[in-house]
C-alpha cells in the first residue's frame, strides 16, 4: 500500500516491486529541476503519419527506405516511384499475383528483380500467403507497397511487413476492388484516393493521406479513375517520401 502520511526525516520509503525509473536514462528533467530555456515540453505526436498502433521508434537508417512493390495491373502507380527524382527510397523488387502484368514489365525494363506469386499455383490461400511471405524475405525489405495489387494480403505476410495500400477512393467510403464504380454509381460529386497502411480486413486500416477528385458530369468509371490515379501517384510519391524520411513508423 502506499505511504500516504507526512514522511519524517529518515523514514524509510515503503518497497516497491520495481526500481524507480531513473528520469535522465528515459530523457526526461528530473522533478523540480528548472526546465532549460528555450526547451519545448514534448508532446505526444499524431501526426498522419503515426499509425493506429503504438510501434517503438526505430533509429533512422542512412539508406534509401527499401521497397517491394506489389502490382496486378498497369503498374503506372509503381513507374511514379521509380522516376521519382532524388527519391529516398528504392524499388527493390517487384510482385505480381499474375502472370503478365505491365507492373512487372516496368520493373524489368529497369533491371529490378521481380516474382509472380498465384493464388492458383498453392493448395488454398494460406500456403499462397507464406509463398509470398518466402518471395519478400528473400530481398531484405524496409516497407511493402501494395499498388494496384487485387488481392487481400494474408498473416504472414502482414506479420513479417508493414504495408501501405493505395485505392482510389477516400476511404472509408467505397473499400473494395470496385471503389471508382461504386463512388461513380452512389452519385457522389466527390470522390479521391487514399494511401493507408494495411491491416487484416479489406481497405481498412489507419488512413495515413488522402487526395480528392471532383466528379465531372458525363465520367464515367475509365475517365473518373484516370484523374484520380494522377492523383495517387503523386499521393504515393509523397507518402513514400516522407515514410523514408521519419521512419519512427518501424
Ligand atoms: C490504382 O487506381 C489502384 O488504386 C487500384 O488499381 C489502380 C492500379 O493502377 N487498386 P496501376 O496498375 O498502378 O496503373
Amino acid at each position: 500500500m502506499r505511504h500516504r502520511g507526512p514522511r519524517t526525516r529518515g523514514a524509510r520509503r515503503p518497497r516497491r516491486w520495481l526500481p524507480r525509473p531513473v528520469p535522465a536514462l528515459l530523457g526526461r528533467r528530473p522533478r523540480g529541476a528548472p526546465r532549460a530555456r528555450g526547451v519545448r515540453r514534448a508532446r505526444p505526436r499524431r501526426g498522419l503519419l503515426r499509425p493506429a498502433r503504438r510501434v517503438e521508434a526505430a533509429p533512422v537508417s542512412g539508406g534509401p527506405l527499401r521497397l517491394a512493390v506489389l502490382v496486378s495491373g498497369s503498374g503506372t502507380n509503381l513507374q511514379a516511384l521509380l522516376d521519382a527524382p532524388a527519391a529516398p527510397f528504392e524499388v527493390v523488387v517487384v510482385g505480381a499475383d499474375r502472370e503478365d502484368t505491365g507492373g512487372v514489365e516496368r520493373a524489368r525494363a529497369r533491371g529490378i528483380p521481380t516474382f509472380v506469386c498465384r493464388v492458383a499455383d498453392h493448395p488454398d490461400r494460406a500456403g499462397w500467403d507464406a509463398a509470398l511471405a518466402r518471395s519478400l524475405a528473400t530481398h531484405d525489405v524496409d516497407l511493402v507497397v501494395s499498388a494496384g495489387f487485387m488481392k487481400v494480403l494474408g498473416p504472414q505476410v502482414l506479420a513479417a511487413h508493414r504495408v501501405v495500400n493505395t485505392h482510389p477512393a477516400l476511404l472509408p467510403s467505397f473499400p473494395g476492388a470496385h471503389g471508382v464504380r461504386d463512388a461513380l454509381a452512389h452519385g457522389v460529386r466527390v470522390t479521391g484516393c487514399t494511401c493507408h497502411w494495411v491491416d487484416a480486413g479489406v481497405d481498412t486500416g489507419p488512413v495515413i493521406d488522402q487526395r480528392a477528385v471532383r466528379v465531372e458530369d458525363g465520367d464515367t468509371v475509365e475517365t473518373l479513375h484516370e484523374r484520380i490515379k494522377v492523383q495517387e501517384r503523386a499521393m504515393l510519391v509523397e507518402v513514400l517520401t516522407r515514410l523514408a524520411s521519419d521512419r519512427s513508423w518501424r
